[in-house]
């Protein structure tokens, strides 16, 4: 995964310098000659990790810090000050302005890699540790129909009894997950993605949010075909979930079958993917693919998780022993054949985990809940 790191400083030469020792240890690096554009930039597209330069004409370091710290967007992201000064006052300074670390003028190449190093492997282990930090799971089919949208509804009804829930189906014109819960035909993530990124925050997305009885807050697509005309920015994208985020504890979203250039910028986002298939030959052959496409992307194995769906009714024989030859892999969930209570639960509009709790299909969402749970939470 390209860790962004924005650097920061008013002198154009130090710029150039820091980003390029940077991008020689492997990170994608942004620059801001201001502390106005920085915090523009900040928000816009929030990095990794900042590294902000104290003494800057418009703005200091300390008051972009303060900034940055004071909204929702950007209050997570780790920063490191630079500056030439070395004096303690302005490290204390630094600190109370929320800063992570502290660096001096002139720096060498290996200090500051191994701080950025530090300082992102911090918040990589907070981000993960749970707390009051929300979780969120990508679920990508690896083709259409293979039983993605039904798991996001169960695995997100068992996860509602831990913290709060929401499911985001990120499928606009197609969107199903609201039908087959019973909750009709919201056009809220068209809503919310039609706003301009910037304006996409905690509270304008909870206002396009339908609360279900199951407790579960959903951000829908709806049905209609216009919908799929609305193209979705990364941008806009990122800060839907960024959102989602701040509003539920767990945030599932339902990306449909098949990586594109959306699914997969979402993907490095999260911090789990479900990669959803079924026990024939051409499925398993996508899944590969899938799963080769998404390892590129930089997501470590631990945070991969494939489920297969067994949807036919006779039971096509493929064991997880052989299914996981196939795809290479050593752990893989399994979801048994259950297509007259799938039938009958999407006719209800009730999520099969509530419509007959003690059915054995019941018990596979929950193992696979538990583990997933377990892996996001390092355990
Ligand atoms: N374990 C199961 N056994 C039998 N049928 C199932 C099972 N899980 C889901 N189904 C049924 O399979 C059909 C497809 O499920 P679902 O809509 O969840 O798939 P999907 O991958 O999201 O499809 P799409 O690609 O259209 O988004 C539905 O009718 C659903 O009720
Ligand atoms: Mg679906």
């Amino acid at each position: 995964m390209a860790t962004k790191i924005l650097v920061v400083d008013d002198d154009v030469d130090s710029l150039k310098l820091i980003g390029l020792m940077l991008q020689r240890q492997g990170y994608e690096v942004e620059g801001a000659n201001s502390g106005g554009q920085a915090i523009e930039k900040a928000i816009a597209t929030p990095p990794d990790l900042i590294i902000l330069d104290v003494m800057m004409p418009d703005m200091d370091g300390y008051t972009v810090c303060k900034e940055l710290r004071g909204n929702p967007r950007t209050k997570e992201i780790p920063i490191i000050m630079f500056t030439a000064k070395t004096l303690i006052d302005d490290k204390v300074a630094g600190f109370e302005a929320g800063a992570d670390d502290y660096l001096t003028k002139p720096t060498h190449p290996a200090e500051l890699a191994s701080r950025v190093k530090a300082i992102l492997a911090r918040s990589a282990a907070a981000k993960r540790g749970g707390g009051s930090e929300g979780h969120s799971y990508a679920f990508i089919g690896a083709k259409g129909g293979v039983g993605t949208t039904t798991l996001v509804a169960n695995v997100g009804a068992l996860l509602a009894a831990r913290g709060t829930t929401a499911l985001v189906d990120f499928r606009l014109g197609q969107g199903t997950l609201g039908l087959s819960l019973g909750a009709g035909r919201s056009t809220g993530l068209a809503n919310v993605v039609s706003r301009n990124p910037t304006e996409i925050t905690a509270s304008a997305v909870d206002s396009e949010l339908v609360t279900h009885n199951t407790g579960l807050k959903l951000l829908l697509s709806s049905p209609r075909p216009r919908e799929t005309q609305l193209n979705i920015s990364l941008d806009a994208a990122l800060a839907t979930i960024k959102s989602l985020e701040e509003l539920a504890q767990n945030v599932l979203i339902d990306l449909g079958p098949g990586l594109n250039r959306l699914s997969a910028r979402i993907i490095r986002e999260v911090n789990m993917t479900v990669l959803v298939v079924e026990p024939t030959r051409i499925a398993m052959a996508m899944a590969r693919n899938i799963l080769d496409e998404i390892r590129q992307l930089g997501v470590a194995e631990g945070y991969i998780f494939v489920t297969m769906v067994n949807r036919t009714p006779s039971g096509i024989q493929m064991s997880w022993q052989e299914a996981e030859r196939i795809l290479g892999i050593s752990n893989i969930a399994m979801i048994s054949p259950a297509p007259e209570l799938a039938f009958q639960a999407a006719e209800a509009g009730v999520p099969l985990v509530r419509y007959q709790p003690d059915a054995i299909v019941v018990s596979q969402f929950a193992k696979l809940t538990e583990e997933l749970v377990k892996r996001i939470n390092n355990e």
